[in-house]
């Protein structure tokens, strides 16, 4: 973890106009934002940790606890809300026990919801991983858990 740190690091400057650009390059590295990885950012552009959990904060993109191996989203953009995205998003809290933002127990799934993914012709959408499933009505909702949640137990 600390080298996949410091990996995402190293190809930048100290200027402090880095710091979004860093903190997007250790997330993609390490699918969050660990207190680790603040701290060795901090080091590098000598600010303090405050200060870039402050602007971290600022953005919805950026994750400070470590995701589930599955990341479910749910849209919940304007296409996706008036075709029922909101009944989506509730099937799919009650189905994983979890909100946005949240992980579950077994560290399976983590929920997010989302503000328009640019396929809003498929509308509602949900996307699990990289899979994109379209018109997604909420009796659909279980069988695409269940069949994420199987795929789990294989890997
Ligand atoms: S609003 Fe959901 S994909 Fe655009």
């Amino acid at each position: 973890m600390k080298k996949k740190i410091e990996q995402a690091i190293k190809p930048f400057g100290k200027e402090r106009g880095n710091l979004i650009p860093i903190l997007q390059a250790v997330q993609d590295n390490n699918r969050y934002i660990s207190e680790d990885a603040i701290s060795k950012i901090a080091d590098k552009l000598k600010i303090s940790e405050h200060e870039i959990y402050g602007v971290a904060t600022f953005y919805t993109q950026f994750r400070f606890t470590k995701p589930g191996d599955h990341m479910v989203k749910v849209c919940l953009g304007t296409a996706c809300h008036v075709r029922g995205g909101a009944q989506i998003l509730d099937r799919t809290e009650k189905t994983l026990n979890i909100l946005p933002g949240e992980t579950t127990l077994d560290s399976a799934f983590s929920l997010e919801r989302v503000v328009c993914i640019g396929c809003c012709a498929l509308a509602p959408v949900m996307v699990v991983d990289d899979k994109i499933y379209p018109q997604v009505n909420s009796s659909d909702v279980g069988k695409i858990i269940a069949k994420h949640r199987s795929r789990h137990k294989k890997e």
